[in-house]
């Protein structure tokens, strides 16, 4: 991959300084480099803004006669030297990008390389590269990180083996730690510790990692099922250490869920994970050396919701499958980052389902994957899961690369059966370990061990875009067959305006209208639920055997990443709803109903209409709630409602106030239909155990919660429970619940609790997101103006990307209400400008907000796009990560960027 030389930035930190446009890279321009680096021993000289890098590099050559270019930008090139000759400023070329070494300056063969570079680790605002997190040293390469440490050849398809000695600044900083083994310790001459470590393993440079600083360890060993101990460890922050017990229990769990589930086992004598409180993301896989926003590693009781548990669980998991799926078997290039993300999120899934209970973690990911990767597939930044062209790569770590990405593996699971795709992963490890390669050896890799034919399965990878899969059913009495007719059609996307026929399982049912399981003949096979295969446009499927006019229950458990037109009356959907067989199903037709009320609420001309629905819906949800055989969690999630971006999609022209009032709405409707049901379903759930984090009591607060939500607002008397709740409870989750419950009204008692809640935690920065958040998500009609005086908070600062996240990042992605309105997106504007020039991966992130206005209302879009246009008129001074976002949202597309 060759970056474009037209950038020419100045430097970081004086901000970017570019005259053209910045050029989109392009997947077909793949090219393999000239040269490969087999081996590096790096030594950094730790130093608050003066650490010197030394890497001493083996270097080959892949094609003879052309120039050696390294990556590398932010920092100060001291020497270079060939094979220890010390080469003159007039014999290498530098730019801001990188370091070219002319083919004429180097030996035919093999040869050494050694670069001498200094950085600034303390001025590191970007938090990428090495930097600083209060006194701690960390670094985060993926995706193009490590060229902030060296010139280096920073692409995922050179792998190379890793020397890394460190030296620590004086003696206050005990603890050493990178990537592998650690072969030596002691104290130099000038008193100064320092240890070395060796990676056995061969890498490419985005999972290189280091940390040094003074910090507490957590320790454990597991045995693996071949019997080798490894050592594992826990560093965090002194004061934290008792807050690694569920994320070292999760990380046990994860080694021996792999060994079980996919054979895979460890392969270093030590796994060590570092909690870092300044972080852009969730976590990173680097080899051997984890490093995880603190955010997903520290839990106790009293700070850690249900919610945080879950995810520390699932993505301690995620980072830890990555060894094989990730590290071991690399990309060969970041077009294919969804290869090691869309795998790795499928295998996180199946863990957390096989943990806690894989219905409700299938809810909870296909409402993720509505909320988040729906959205972004229909609007301006849409891209395949694999994309063809991008200019910054960290644009393209979306819910569509992750949670899309699953969604693909999933389907091959669900075409080839658990045992099918467990041979399609072992002949994938067998045949790629140790290499770096593309979605099409993994895809070949399922199709050889199956035998089944994927090439048009591929195209889910290239084209963009959510299917929308129409179904049509007749039944014929006199044959006894149930004609099932589905045809397909995705939209255009940016860049993409005409696409084919996918190919799509789909997991079928019939139910007979008294409830009954319809056992049904299709394609000579006898049973209740068939899986189709949909490759056309439009195909009619038989089944034979059907004695009477069925209702179908289609796309069970969301078997394919689809929008479902079904022509289905209200009746038939309250007839399904109670006798589905497949209880996914059962959720998703109950949330259908509560979409076509809200919707009708929305339109004037049919919000009379509705009432008999409304009645008959919260009959329908009550009845569950108090059937004692669902699990409480199940439950929740049936008394809960679409949220208001998915609801978004869904209405032309949408008025974001108006389609919340409507969905307020149902949601009081259902709160008065029976209040007493309401508490008494409540003091169910209520217990007076001590806390324990474990699925079965988690799922109880759960409902607990969520029905303390609709009592609060089924009268304001109620507002005393939910005091009582706060202050009952020995746990963040009741303690959250309770606010949360209490914040749309408002009001003296959450006024005071919120303040309460303050002092009680103001040394615990993890909790004081919370706090921000919640204000940030208020409904109160002056929730701009309280996010505005919230920067002044002694609490607030840009510098720390959970903090700006919980307020800026809450405000602009999760109150699409108060987002929505032209003041706001001029706020937002402007303090995406402020984070750009200290973190453009978070600026970028927080840009993507606008991707909806497309959906809005004229008056509103119009002002967002002026907002945005003004932006980018300041085009030389912001990031290529945010001028791509405004760009594209904007209806440029990768092609006129060229
Ligand atoms: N690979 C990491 C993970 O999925 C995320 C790294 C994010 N990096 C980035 N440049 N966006 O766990
Ligand atoms: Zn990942």
């Amino acid at each position: 991959i060759v970056l474009s030389r037209k950038l020419c930035y100045e430097n970081e930190k004086r901000g970017f300084m570019r005259d053209t446009a910045p050029m989109p890279i392009y997947l077909k321009d793949y090219q393999k480099h000239a040269f490969e680096i087999t081996d590096i021993a790096l030594e950094f000289e730790l130093h608050p803004t003066e650490t010197q890098v030394t890497a001493v590099s083996k270097v080959s050559r892949n094609r003879k006669g052309e120039d050696f270019t390294l990556d590398g930008h932010s920092m100060i090139l001291k020497a270079v030297y060939v094979d220890d000759q010390q080469l003159s400023e007039s014999n290498y070329i530098l730019t801001d990008q990188d370091l070219t070494l002319p083919s004429a300056r180097l030996p035919e063969g093999d040869f050494t390389l050694k670069i001498v570079t200094q950085i600034d680790p303390s001025n590191n605002t970007s938090l990428e590269g090495l930097y600083r997190s209060g006194t701690m040293y960390c670094t985060q390469c993926e995706s193009q990180g490590f060229r902030k440490i060296t010139y280096f050849i920073d692409r995922p398809d050179n792998m190379a083996r890793y020397r890394v000695k460190l030296i620590g600044e004086d003696d206050k900083m005990p603890v050493l730690l990178s990537n592998g083994h650690k072969i030596e310790e002691g104290q130099d001459k000038n008193g100064r510790p320092y240890a070395v470590w060796e990676d056995p393993h061969k890498k490419p440079s985005y999972l290189f990692a280091l940390v040094a600083g003074d910090l507490a360890v957590h320790k454990d060993k597991f045995t693996t099922q071949s019997g080798r101990d490894v050592a594992l460890e826990i560093y965090v922050e002194h004061g934290n250490e008792d807050r690694c017990d569920y994320a070292m229990d999760s990380l046990k769990r994860s080694m021996r869920w792999d060994e079980e589930k996919y054979g895979r086992e460890y392969d270093l004598d030590i796994f060590m994970i570092v909690a870092v409180s300044d972080f852009n993301f969730g976590a990173m896989e680097n080899k051997g050396l984890n490093i995880f926003n603190a955010k997903y590693i520290l839990a106790k009781s009293e700070t850690a919701t249900d919610t945080d548990y879950e995810n520390i669980e699932a993505i301690i998991a995620h980072e830890y499958f990555h060894n094989w799926t990730g590290n071991r078997i690399t990309c060969r290039d970041w077009f294919q980052l969804c290869l090691k993300e869309g795998l790795t999120v499928f295998r996180d899934q199946s863990f957390t389902g096989d943990m806690r209970s894989s219905i409700t973690k299938r809810i909870d990911d296909v409402i993720m994957l509505r909320n988040a990767q729906f959205p972004e597939d229909a609007g301006p930044l849409a891209h395949p899961v694999r994309p063809e062209s991008y200019i910054e790569i960290n644009n393209f770590y979306t819910a569509t690369v992750y949670e899309k990405g699953a969604e693909l593996c999933r389907m091959l699971a669900v075409m080839l059966g658990q045992e099918g795709f467990r041979k399609g992963t072992d002949l994938f490890f067998e045949r790629f370990d140790g290499m770096a390669v593309t979605v099409e050896d993994f895809v070949q890799s399922m199709a050889d061990a199956s035998g089944k034919d994927l090439s048009q399965f591929l195209l889910w990878y290239k084209q963009a875009g959510t299917p929308h899969v129409t179904a049509h059913g007749v039944y014929h009495a006199d044959q006894g067959r149930y004609h099932l007719t589905l045809s397909q059609k995705t939209h255009p996307t940016q860049g993409q305006d005409s696409k084919v026929a996918m190919h799509i399982p789909v997991l079928v049912a019939l139910i007979s209208p008294s409830g009954e399981p319809i056992t049904s003949e299709y394609a000579g096979k006898s049973a209740h639920e068939h899986m189709i295969e949909l490759k056309e446009d439009k195909a009619e499927f038989i089944f034979e055997n059907v004695s009477e006019a069925p209702l179908v229950s289609l796309f069970r458990d969301f078997s394919a990443p689809i929008i479902l037109h079904q022509d289905i009356s209200t009746e038939e959907c309250f007839l399904l709803m109670q006798h589905e067989t497949n209880p996914f199903n059962a959720y998703e037709i109950a949330q259908n109903i509560a979409e076509g009320i809200i919707l009708s609420l929305y339109d004037e001309q049919t919000r009379s209409d509705i009432e008999n629905d409304v009645t008959a819906y919260c009959a329908a949800i009550y009845k569950i709630l108090q059937n004692e055989t669902y699990d409480p969690l199940y439950k929740s999630y049936m008394i809960g409602l679409p949220s208001l971006g998915y609801l978004m999609q869904k209405v032309k022209n949408v008025q974001p106030q108006k389609l919340y009032d409507a969905r307020t709405a149902l949601r009081d409707a259902i709160a008065a239909y029976d209040p007493d049901a309401l508490i008494e379903a409540y003091q169910k759930t209520r217990s007076d155990k001590a806390f324990d984090p474990a699925p079965s009591e988690a799922t109880r607060r759960a409902l607990g919660n969520k029905l303390l939500s609709y009592i609060v607002l089924a009268d304001a008397k109620f507002s005393a429970r939910a005091e009582a709740h706060y202050r009952e409870s020995d746990n963040m989750t009741d303690m959250m619940g309770a606010l949360s419950a209490l914040s749309d009204r408002g009001g003296e008692i959450y006024n005071k609790l919120m303040q309460e809640f303050f002092v009680t935690y103001e040394k615990d920065q993890l909790v004081i997101d919370k706090w921000f958040a919640l204000q940030a998500r208020s409904q109160a009609s002056d929730v701009l103006d309280q996010v505005k005086s919230l920067l002044n908070h002694k609490d607030f600062t840009y510098k720390n990307p959970n903090r700006v996240r919980s307020l800026i990042g809450v405000f602009a992605h999760g109150n699409l209400v108060h987002f929505h309105k032209p003041d706001a997106y001029a706020f937002i504007a402007e303090q995406i400008l402020i984070l750009d020039k200290l973190n453009p991966k978070t600026a970028a992130r927080m840009a993507t907000a606008f991707d909806q206005i497309h959906l809005l209302d004229p008056a509103l879009s119009h002002a967002a796009r002026g907002v945005l246009e003004h932006l980018l008129e300041k085009k030389s001074e912001i990031s290529n990560d945010l001028y791509e976002i405004i760009f594209k949202t904007l209806g440029g597309s990768a092609k006129i960027a060229a």
